[in-house]
This record gives structure tokens, C-alpha cells and sequence, in this order.
């Protein structure tokens, strides 16, 4: 059973993804991959282009980067402000492996105030944890590698009138007062606990492994429509060549909030 505020417990038979001191072990180890799906340069590529095209922008990003581990994700976004002399320090990476967050802290000790990114941990399911970001927000851009996708494993969580709402996002109360109880994906969940760190012209781009990550998701239809969702060729590791291998993508997404 999840413990209140927190709004998944693990799955049967799933990967533990859903335990921080599963990310913990692999960061602390050297076993995680480093980098999910890939190096995530066309990602850049895309929030670099809609932070530049927007009419009030002003050299002084806030992104938020979902679950970065230890992706150098997050330390190229920043590189590329720095080189247009935009402002660093809006970026706020948020991880609930306290791991990840010592190395990413330790990592912009030696940067310059208005350059290092924030680094905090919590976890992005818990309204409780969330709520700690709103002094960063409302956030442009929600950057998020492969974290969704690690977020989609985790169980339902079906909220009554029962709960704590005081633990219980307001956009996910919204919902209470016409129904008994609401069973919330993960997914959902997580969309859901962005709404009030965002506003109108906030924009989430990720990058999944999946066809279908934001389908068929009701309650995250309330507050984010999907403008694109664009194949990306995977990285092809070692490959015989006398086999024949079909080409596997991956897929941007960019949602609008609405
Ligand atoms: C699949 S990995 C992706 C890591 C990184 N974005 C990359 O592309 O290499 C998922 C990351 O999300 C973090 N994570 C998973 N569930 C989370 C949650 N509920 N709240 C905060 N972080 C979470 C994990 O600790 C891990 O760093």
C-alpha cells in the first residue's frame, strides 16, 4: 500500500522503478546505463527552439527535468544557456534518488550563482513533495527523458474522500466532489501534479520508448493536449550485419498545457 501522499506503490511483477533506493544502488554503483533511450541531443535541439520562440522570453529559462539520474541532460541544456548568455540557475532537476541529487549537486558546486542548476529531491508522485517546488515555478518548459516511461510502471491509485486531502493535489481533488473515488494511472498522476506548477503556455517534451505514452490518459486530457509526437531512429547497438534488424524508435512528444 502507498503511504499517504504518495501516490503509487509498486506492481506486481514489475521492475523495482518505482523504489528510490533501486536508483539509489545503480547510481552509486556505476550500473545505471547513464543515459535511458539515448543522449538526448534532439530534445535539446526542441526545448532550445521553444524557449527561443517565445514572444516574452527573456534570457531567463525555468525548466523543470523530470527524474534526470544521471543524465548529462540537464548540464548540456545548461552549456547551451550559457553560451546565448541566458540565465542557468531556472533549471530545476528534480530526481527522488537522493543519490542522483548528491552527484548533481556536487557537480554545480563550482558553477557560478546565476549558472547552477537547482538540484531536490522528491518525488514527483507525492502532492506533498511537489508542492515544495512552487518558489521555482511556474515553469516554461517540463523536460523529461525516459521518466515518464519509468513513472508508467508504477500502479493505479485510486483516491476517495476517505484520503487525507490535504496530501491530495487540487487538480486532483477537482475531480472528488462529482464521483465517489478516482483511479489515477501514474502517468496521470504525475501530469496532473504539474498543472499548478504550470500555466497556459508551459510546454512538457519527452522522449519515450513508447507509441502510447500520453494516450488514452483522461484526467491528464484536462490540462495537457498533445500537439506532435515525432519518431526519432534509436540508437542501433552492435548488430550482426548478415541478420536483418528492423529499425526501432523512439518518440518526442511535446504537450501543450492548456
Ligand atoms: C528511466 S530513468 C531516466 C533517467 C534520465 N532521465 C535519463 O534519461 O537517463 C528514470 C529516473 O526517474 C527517477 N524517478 C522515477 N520515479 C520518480 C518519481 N516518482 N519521482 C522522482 N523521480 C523519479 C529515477 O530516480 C531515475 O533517475
Amino acid at each position: 500500500m502507498a503511504e499517504p501522499g504518495r501516490m503509487h506503490s509498486k506492481g506486481a511483477g514489475a521492475p523495482d522503478y518505482d523504489d528510490p533506493k533501486f536508483w539509489d544502488f545503480r547510481f552509486a554503483t556505476g550500473r545505471d546505463v547513464g543515459e535511458w533511450l539515448n543522449s538526448g541531443e534532439a530534445l535539446l535541439d526542441v526545448v532550445l527552439s521553444d524557449l527561443e520562440g517565445r514572444p516574452d522570453f527573456e534570457g531567463a529559462p525555468r525548466v523543470l527535468h523530470l527524474g534526470p539520474g544521471v543524465s548529462k541532460l540537464g548540464m548540456k541544456l545548461r552549456d547551451a544557456c550559457t553560451e546565448r548568455d541566458w540565465m542557468g540557475s531556472g533549471i530545476v532537476n528534480v530526481d527522488f534518488s537522493a543519490e542522483a541529487v548528491r552527484i548533481g549537486q556536487k557537480a554545480e558546486r563550482q558553477k557560478a550563482p546565476d549558472q547552477a542548476m537547482h538540484w531536490l529531491c522528491a518525488d514527483l508522485l507525492s502532492w506533498d513533495h511537489v508542492s515544495t517546488l512552487a518558489p521555482f515555478a511556474p515553469f516554461d518548459v517540463i523536460l523529461d527523458k525516459s521518466t515518464s516511461d519509468a513513472i508508467a510502471t508504477f500502479s493505479d491509485r485510486n483516491i476517495s474522500h476517505a484520503d487525507d486531502l490535504s496530501s491530495i493535489c487540487p487538480t486532483v481533488q477537482k475531480f472528488l466532489p462529482s464521483v465517489p473515488a478516482v483511479t489515477l494511472s501514474p502517468v496521470e498522476a504525475l501530469a496532473l501534479h504539474l498543472a499548478p506548477l504550470t500555466h497556459k503556455n508551459t510546454t512538457w517534451i519527452a522522449l519515450s520508448y513508447s507509441t502510447l505514452r500520453f494516450d488514452n490518459l483522461p484526467f491528464l486530457a484536462e490540462y495537457w493536449s498533445l500537439r506532435s509526437r515525432t519518431p526519432l531512429k534509436a540508437p542501433s547497438g552492435d548488430v550482426s550485419s548478415a541478420a536483418y534488424t528492423p529499425e526501432v524508435f523512439h518518440w518526442v512528444y511535446i504537450l501543450d498545457r492548456k
